[in-house]
């Protein structure tokens, strides 16, 4: 059959509409890591590398599906706030429909990456003196007004189109070793996609396509300085406690309210998962080894694997597991934050021995 590319509509059967508006959304790789794996040690890892999407996130999944309703709504205007990858998806995807897209961004914390998207697929960009929560806050009002139609993953249909990223795992994952994943690693932020792939698998359960006891664990990661859900977690608590201070390089999971939280963390318990802090320090560490695999990532994806590395360390990851990582971002959304993490250029003159001079130094 013909899904227009697109490996999110691969899907349908499984979405509520047969198709959407799309750009050729999904059907990412899963990557082999050495590097990693040799780090971790455990069975199996690899990485699901959604930074390989158009616009660079797994924000596309969403948006493929969230912008066909909005279509279908007729509404006259699309709206996110954002910590970037959100406002750089809808802007493509608004673009492609033709609807007028506004997007709240915190001040001064967006990777160069994302704003530059935004603003090429013809975003209107409003510039928040607030934090991203505080933008979600505002940009909820401007919905409940009539004034938008959200495009937040508080919007249902998003998480449709982030459940294929479970399917994708599953299916990759068995081509590749003939087994399932043990666990799914994911950064977390709103905590969207813990929701979506929970629920993917509880629909694969309800089928009679998965046993309960096969449900990968979800195990959420997030920065030190942006952690309530691990606090939750660490807590046992059903709900989470709103941060209204938070920081970190990671700067598209820089946020203290995940909304989604209801329904992930019935996604971490029910799975036998949890959920982990690393630092700034640890987040880089990651990056820089997966860019030694070839695999290029932005800071928040990164923290994927610097949580199992540090679940690892603390013996909370058995070595029999079979593990993959989300990387959820693309390298090039944060150029900074890669040259920071990256070595330094070397100036040379215009010849060959002077190059090799530089080199020899
Ligand atoms: N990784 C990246 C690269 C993200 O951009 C986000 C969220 C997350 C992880 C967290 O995912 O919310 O499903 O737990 N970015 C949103 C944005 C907030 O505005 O782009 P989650």
């Amino acid at each position: 059959e013909d899904f227009s590319g697109s490996g999110v509509w691969r899907y349908a059967d499984a979405l509520p509409f047969d198709e959407g508006v799309t750009i050729q959304e999904g059907d990412t790789p899963l990557y082999e890591v050495p590097d990693v794996a040799a780090a971790a040690d455990v069975a199996d890892v690899r990485v699901k590398h959604e930074g390989m999407n158009p616009t660079g996130s797994f924000k596309d999944r969403g948006m493929t599906v969230g912008v066909r309703v909005a279509d279908e709504l007729g509404v006259g205007r699309l709206a996110c706030a954002s910590t970037g990858n959100t406002s750089a998806a809808l802007a493509a995807y608004g673009a492609r429909a033709d609807t007028p897209v506004l997007v709240l961004l915190p001040a001064g914390k967006v990777a160069a990456g994302k704003v530059a998207q935004a603003a090429l697929h013809g975003a209107r960009i409003c510039e928040v003196d607030g934090n991203f929560d505080a933008c979600l806050d505002v940009v909820a009002e401007l919905a409940d007004r009539g004034e938008a139609y959200l495009l937040n993953s508080l919007n249902p249909f998003r998480l449709e189109g982030q459940k294929t990223i479970a399917f994708e795992i599953l299916e990759q994952s068995r081509a590749a070793t003939g087994e399932w994943p043990d666990r799914i690693v994911l950064p977390v932020g709103n905590a969207g996609n813990t929701a979506a792939l929970y629920k993917a698998f509880r629909e694969l359960v309800a089928a009679g396509a998965m046993a309960e006891s096969e449900m990968p664990t979800l195990t959420g990661v997030q920065a030190e300085g942006a952690a309530p859900m691990v606090e939750a977690v660490e807590a046992d608590r059903d709900h989470v406690e709103r941060w209204d201070d938070v920081e970190t390089r990671a700067t598209a999971i820089r946020i203290g309210n995940p909304v989604n939280a209801p329904k992930a963390l019935p996604g971490i318990y029910g799975t036998g998962g949890t959920a982990v802090a690393v630092s700034d320090d640890q987040i880089t560490d990651a990056q820089r080894m997966l860019a030694g695999d070839g695999v290029g990532v932005e800071p928040a994806s990164a923290a994927s694997v610097a949580g199992l590395l540090e679940l690892r360390e603390r013996g909370e990851i058995d070595s029999g597991e079979r593990v993959v990582c989300l990387t959820t971002g693309h390298l090039l959304k944060d150029p900074d934050a890669a040259a920071e993490a990256g070595g330094d250029t070397t100036p040379v003159p215009a010849d060959a021995d002077g190059v090799l001079d530089a080199l020899a130094e």
